[in-house]
């Protein structure tokens, strides 16, 4: 009786205690919901019409003169690929090169030209919405101080000028109105000159105007036009703005844009729904093999029965290699051992579509397994990069959900800090989340991955540290609705061949070897990292 009492007091605990551990592991957390989609562009032209300084109605009154000279500088909304004239001096070509220019779109034949400019448009476009950020917009302070002077936005490239927006100054009655600009990479002079207005300093890096009359005063603030002549590109001028006893700082960011790389999404991308997307064009599937090719066929046979013609890149680097041929597929054999990162380098650098899907070589393609559904993903949100889910033999599905944050340190280094979880649901997508880290079954923006690269230092065990070199650049997502098959991990010892043994050998390596330190030692110096928590 008592043995009964006291197994059935046990089992009451243990029910408590389980009980009590499972609405802490897994009572819903307050994630909330984040919408990433894109959205038609949103530059800041309310804020810009005001500012623009021709014509403006307030001082239209006031007479100028137009210095063609600098107005020829400015940047405008169209560009020619035009030889300059210049001089016939004797030796020319033999001493500078005889300058010429191409013309790009005779490459495509001109009836297909149209279809090729509306897809390049919508790639151009999707591209610049991503790449813009709140940080890049226009924003004019206006005055609480007399001085009004845009804070954010102003951007020039090296060596070429533009025209500051957004000056002014809002100041009481008074006999003289002045205000002064100095920068330090740069030089400041004006588009065109205004009556009644002296202005000292023309191609200098201080500018002095002034003038008995606010309004003329700032309609010259309007011709303010500034040319970097310090080439140093992607830095920042400081300006200083001042007015007696005020003064203000503004930063004119200097730089060339960054030139897109875009790929053409294939025919019958329509874009309009997943049905749509035709993968073949849109995707590459990329693994890295070692050893296993029946599982790499399997995998290679199941892709097929769903995906007839998209192309498999396979990086090799196994002893005795075997040739795995048939259509779009592409073999790339490297040095015996190489490794995991330094194969997922070489299948990357050959991808030539917009996304590059990473699977392993003994992964099982199912219906479950929709490419086109993380497509739409992508094409619909801000995403870079986007991981399914992958299930076990034993039926456990999981999408491994990281996310990844450094904590700042000093010279010792910083804080690295993993833990399973994701940051937001997304809108429009509820199967899918925003997260840092995902499964190494992933589809994403070829050129971000190329950006990113998986170091080749890394050769056995790795995975999430593509995410933590990532971090800051890729902006990653993770679906549970798109499910690929894992063929199976778990092995009796005693069944296993000589390739598994010697696969085993090199993937798992036991407490001696020293793949661990070098992963220690690389997030050590290379990502200055003095430590880590993870769960
Ligand atoms: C899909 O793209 C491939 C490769 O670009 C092309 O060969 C094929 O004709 C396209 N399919 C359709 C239905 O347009």
């Amino acid at each position: 009786m008592r043995s009964v009492q006291k197994s059935l007091c046990a089992l009451l605990v243990l029910t408590a205690s389980l009980a009590f551990l499972y609405l802490h592991v897994w009572s819903p957390k307050p994630y909330s919901v984040v919408d990433v989609r894109n959205r038609p562009d949103q530059m800041p032209s309310q804020l810009l019409k005001d500012h623009l300084p021709l014509p403006d109605k307030k001082y239209a009154h006031i007479a100028f003169r137009i210095k063609e000279e600098i107005v020829e500088l400015l940047p405008k909304n169209f560009c020619k690929c035009e030889v300059e004239a210049s001089l016939n001096l004797p030796f020319q070509r033999q001493l500078f090169g005889q300058v010429y220019s191409l013309d790009f779109a005779t490459a495509f034949n001109p009836s297909e030209l149209p279809d090729v400019n509306i897809k390049r448009a919508q790639e151009y476009r999707s591209y610049r919405r991503r790449s813009h950020s709140p940080a890049d917009q226009l924003l004019i302070v206006r005055a609480n101080s007399p001085l009004e002077y845009p804070v954010q936005g102003v951007e020039v490239q090296p060596l070429r000028t533009i025209l500051i927006p957004g000056l002014s100054l809002q100041a009481v009655d008074r006999a003289l109105y002045r205000v002064d600009l100095s920068a330090t990479m740069g030089t400041f002079d004006v588009a065109a000159e205004v009556e009644e207005v002296k202005v000292e300093g023309e191609g200098e890096m201080r500018l002095s105007l002034s003038g008995p009359h606010l309004d003329n005063v700032n309609r010259q603030m309007q011709f303010i036009t500034y040319t970097n002549t310090l080439f140093h590109p992607n830095t920042a001028d400081t300006v200083q703005f001042s007015t007696d006893g005020h003064r203000a700082t503004f930063i004119i960011r200097i730089r060339h844009a960054p030139t897109p790389r875009l790929y053409h999404p294939g025919s019958s991308s329509g874009g309009a729904g997943e049905a749509e997307y035709n993968v073949s064009a849109l995707v590459t599937i990329a693994t890295k093999t070692f050893l296993r090719y029946d599982k790499l066929r399997t995998m290679i046979d199941s892709v097929r029965k769903f995906y007839p013609t998209v192309t498999i890149i396979i990086a090799d680097d196994s002893q005795n290699p075997e040739r795995v041929e048939g259509p779009h597929i592409e073999q790339y054999f490297m040095p015996f051992g190489k490794g995991w990162f330094a194969g997922r380098n070489l299948a990357i650098s050959q991808v030539t579509t917009k996304y590059v899907l990473w699977v392993d070589d003994d992964f099982i393609f199912t219906p479950r397994t929709k490419v086109e559904k993380l497509v739409d993903v992508l094409e619909k949100t801000s995403l870079d990069l986007v991981g399914g889910a992958v299930r076990e033999i034993t039926g456990y599905t999981t999408t491994y959900r990281q996310q990844i944050s450094v904590q700042p340190g000093n010279e010792d280094g910083d804080c690295l800090r993993t833990r399973q979880g994701y940051h937001h649901v997304i809108e429009g997508f509820p199967s899918c989340v925003v997260t840092d880290g995902v499964i190494n079954f992933f589809l994403a923006r070829t050129d971000k991955v190329l950006q990113v690269g998986f170091d080749p230092r890394l050769s056995r065990v790795a995975h999430l540290e593509f995410f933590i070199d990532g971090l800051g650049v890729l902006h990653v997502g993770s679906c549970s609705n798109v499910v690929v098959d894992h063929a199976s991990k778990i092995k009796l010892p005693w069944l296993k061949t000589d390739s598994e043994k010697q696969y085993a050998k090199f993937r798992y390596p036991n407490s001696s070897d020293n793949s661990m330190t070098t992963k220690h030692s690389l997030f050590y110096f290379k990502n200055h990292f003095k430590c880590m928590t993870g769960n």
